[in-house]
């Protein structure tokens, strides 16, 4: 196959690269590629994707360019025609510009890397993905799929910048839009933002309560002894080790944030009942009344995560009638 060849070319360049680029002129970079554990595949462990093309486009004026790290990604997604949907295993910006260019049937850089749904291609035609779109693809698997069944993402700052994170000289950007920085040394810029990504370390579930006695509206039922501290615990459990996530949730309390909503992140969150009242509130209609948020968050995290007990047809798995009143 004609990949096989660019890939010995491109593993002998690393290789040669990697050996004397330890030092860059202006002592600006001093980490190398050759600090990242290497790819099977040959690619770069991890590169600099800049916004390549003649015109800058305005929205993208304030943002760093984004570091990719190809060996994080190539363990998880088998099949390099996920990303690499035309068979050639080339640059993305040959293609696709800041402004879009014939080979890639004017798909902006924007659109390939942000495009948050991708209609499926006919049968024996690769359907492309976006950075965004297979990441959302993630979250509707069973252990993201609860939480992300009952949370509208901010996709603020935080967000874009969990991507658009390598500082770059004035100099290296222009290079890199010019598509004239020397490969190595997008090498070690990607290596240098890699050691230095941070990631938050999730409250503990210990933080929350143990279990909590939800009692804001019992009348029919017994009030609901809400295994707070287990619930935490088994969420967490399940997503410790996925690195999309762990990047992602960039706060400690970013997970409590999934129940505790519309309030600023706290580990003492204010009751549910502050904001969704008995009866729905005229002042604000698309807020559902308290049982109504309840029911729908309990059990909108169930269906997505497919919870073999209490089904949500079983009431009383989640509270015991009450005994007749006299
Ligand atoms: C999942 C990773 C990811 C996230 C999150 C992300 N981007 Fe991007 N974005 C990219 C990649 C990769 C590129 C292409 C490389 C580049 O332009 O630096 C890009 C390119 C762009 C471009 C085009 C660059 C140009 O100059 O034309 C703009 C504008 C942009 N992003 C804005 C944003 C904004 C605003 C956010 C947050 C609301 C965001 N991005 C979030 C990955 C991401
Ligand atoms: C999750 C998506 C993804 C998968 C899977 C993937 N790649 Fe990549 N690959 C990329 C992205 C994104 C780039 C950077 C493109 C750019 O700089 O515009 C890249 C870059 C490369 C490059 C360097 C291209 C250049 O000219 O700079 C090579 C070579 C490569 N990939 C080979 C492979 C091979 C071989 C596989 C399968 C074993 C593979 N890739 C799997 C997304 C992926
Ligand atoms: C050889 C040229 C070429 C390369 C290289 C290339 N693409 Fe494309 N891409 C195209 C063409 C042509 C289309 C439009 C046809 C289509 O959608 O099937 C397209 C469409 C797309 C779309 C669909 C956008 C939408 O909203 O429908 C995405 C996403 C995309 N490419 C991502 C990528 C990524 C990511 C890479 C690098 C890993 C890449 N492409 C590399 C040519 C290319
Ligand atoms: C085909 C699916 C797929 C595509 C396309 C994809 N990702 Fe990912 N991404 C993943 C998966 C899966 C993980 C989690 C890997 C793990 O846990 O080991 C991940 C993890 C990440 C992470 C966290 C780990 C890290 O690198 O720090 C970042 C950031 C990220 N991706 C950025 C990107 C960017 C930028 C692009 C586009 C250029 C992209 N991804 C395209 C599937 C994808
Ligand atoms: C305990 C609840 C919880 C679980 C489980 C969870 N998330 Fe999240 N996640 C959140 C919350 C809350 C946010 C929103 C943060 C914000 O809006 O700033 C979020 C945001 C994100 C985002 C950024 C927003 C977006 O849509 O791109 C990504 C990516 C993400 N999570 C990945 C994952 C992955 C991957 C998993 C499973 C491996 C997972 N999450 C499991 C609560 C959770
Ligand atoms: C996943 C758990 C769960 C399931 C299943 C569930 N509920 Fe609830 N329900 C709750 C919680 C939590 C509350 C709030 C408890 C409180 O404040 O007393 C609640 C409150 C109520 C209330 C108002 C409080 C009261 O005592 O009058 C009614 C009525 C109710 N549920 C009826 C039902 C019915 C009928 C079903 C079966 C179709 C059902 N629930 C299934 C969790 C659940
Ligand atoms: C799966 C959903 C969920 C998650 C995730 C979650 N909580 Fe809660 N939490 C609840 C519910 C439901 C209540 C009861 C609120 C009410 O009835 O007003 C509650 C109540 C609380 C209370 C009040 C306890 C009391 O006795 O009044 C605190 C404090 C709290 N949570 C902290 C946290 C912290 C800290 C985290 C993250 C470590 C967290 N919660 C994550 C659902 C959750
Ligand atoms: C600080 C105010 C506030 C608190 C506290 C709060 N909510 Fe909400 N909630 C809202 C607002 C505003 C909306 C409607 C806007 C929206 O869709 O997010 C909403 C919407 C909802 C919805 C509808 C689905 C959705 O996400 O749009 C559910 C379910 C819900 N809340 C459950 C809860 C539960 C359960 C708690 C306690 C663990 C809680 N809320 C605490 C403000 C709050
Ligand atoms: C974000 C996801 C999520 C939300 C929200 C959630 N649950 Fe659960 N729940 C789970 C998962 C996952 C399991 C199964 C794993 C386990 O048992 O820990 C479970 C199991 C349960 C069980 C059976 C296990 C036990 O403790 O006896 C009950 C009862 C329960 N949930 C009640 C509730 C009630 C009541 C609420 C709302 C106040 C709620 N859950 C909200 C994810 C969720």
């Amino acid at each position: 196959m004609k990949n096989g060849t660019t890939l010995l070319l491109l593993a002998a360049l690393v290789l040669a690269g990697a050996a004397c680029l330890t030092f860059w002129e202006g002592g600006s970079v001093t980490a190398t590629a050759a600090s990242l554990e290497a790819t099977d595949s040959g690619a770069p462990s991890a590169m600099v994707i800049f916004p390549v093309g003649e015109k800058a486009n305005p929205a993208g004026a304030g943002l760093k360019p984004v570091a990719f790290n190809h060996l994080v990604h190539e363990k998880r997604v088998e099949d390099c025609a996920s990303c690499h949907h035309t068979g050639d295993t080339v640059s993305c910006t040959t293609c696709h510009t800041v402004s879009g260019s014939a080979d890639g049937k004017f798909v902006t850089l924007a659109e390939a890397m942000h495009s948050p749904r991708i209609a499926k291609r006919p049968e024996g035609t690769n359907t492309p993905q976006s950075c965004v779109s297979c990441h959302a693809q993630r979250l509707r698997e069973r252990d993201c799929a609860g939480c992300h069944a009952i949370v509208k993402p901010a996709r603020d700052e935080s967000w874009c910048v969990t991507c658009h994170n390598v500082d770059v000289t004035a100099e290296q950007r222009r290079q890199g839009s010019e598509g004239t920085l020397a490969p190595e040394e997008n090498e070690a810029l990607a290596a240098k933002a890699v050691e230095a990504k941070k990631t938050a370390t999730p409250l503990s579930p210990a933080k929350g309560p143990l279990k909590v006695t939800i009692d804001a509206i019992s009348q029919q039922y017994e009030p609901n002894v809400f295994a707070h501290r287990r619930h935490m615990s088994s969420l967490m459990e399940a997503i410790k080790d996925d690195k999309l996530a762990q990047a992602f949730h960039t706060r400690p309390e970013t997970l409590c944030a999934a129940c505790h909503h519309n309030s600023p992140m706290s580990s003492t969150p204010p009751a549910c009942g502050n904001c969704h009242k008995p009866n729905i509130d005229p002042a604000h209609p698309e807020r559902p009344h308290l049982k109504a948020a309840y029911h729908l968050q309990c059990m909108g995290c169930h269906a997505g995560m497919n919870v073999a007990r209490p089904v949500n047809t079983s009431c009383v798995s989640c509270h015991k009638e009450r005994a007749p009143q006299r």
